[in-house]
């Protein structure tokens, strides 16, 4: 196992996925929500999101796949759909990280020929210096600099998703 340096410690992690979810319950007041986990990376932070927010929810996870190595290829591809329809329904992403924003934006647009109710995004980290598109995030963990990350569902090539914090990669 490499040496990582912490970025985000594991109670730094767990506070502010406890606020999120605070906040997320607030704003969803007397409505249900659809929860979908962006797999593989964001299960952890689902996991950890929804034991946070005290609302009925049901949980889907979409399979997408953009990346080989530690560069963004810019090609999405669904390589796993929902389960059920979720037209009429509040719909809640939940991303671990918002990159160059390619993966969002496409399933944004494409979440939204589905015809939910309402359609947001919860994602745990955010690189705006990174952004080549835009895509409005509501609940964003904690902006973070230019470094890549492991740890808390976040891998290298398959690895290092089980570290419980957020890590800098520096190479093995
Ligand atoms: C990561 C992450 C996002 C995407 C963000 O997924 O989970 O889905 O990349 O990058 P972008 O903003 O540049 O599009 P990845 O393809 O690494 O798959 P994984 O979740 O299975 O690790």
């Amino acid at each position: 196992m490499p040496k990582f340096d912490t970025m985000l410690s594991s109670e730094k992690v767990a506070a502010r996925v406890k606020e999120l979810g605070a906040q997320i319950s607030r704003d969803y007041k007397g409505k249900k929500v659809v929860v979908i986990g962006v797999l593989k990376g964001s299960f952890i932070f689902l996991a950890d999101l929804v034991r946070s927010m005290d609302m009925p929810l049901t949980i889907d996870f979409l399979g997408v796949s953009s990346y080989a190595g530690t560069q963004s290829t810019g090609v999405v591809a669904i390589t796993q759909d929902l389960t059920k329809p979720v037209e009429g329904k509040h719909v809640l992403v939940v991303e671990d990280i918002v990159d160059t924003g390619l993966t969002l934006q496409y399933l944004v647009e494409n979440l939204k020929t589905r015809n939910p109710a309402s359609l947001e995004v919860a994602c745990l980290l955010d690189k705006p210096s990174r952004a080549k598109v835009r895509v409005p995030v509501k609940y964003v963990g904690f902006t973070i600099d230019d470094e890549f990350v492991v740890g808390y569902g976040l891998d290298y090539d398959g690895l290092y998703r089980n570290l419980p914090y957020i890590a800098i990669y520096r190479g093995e």
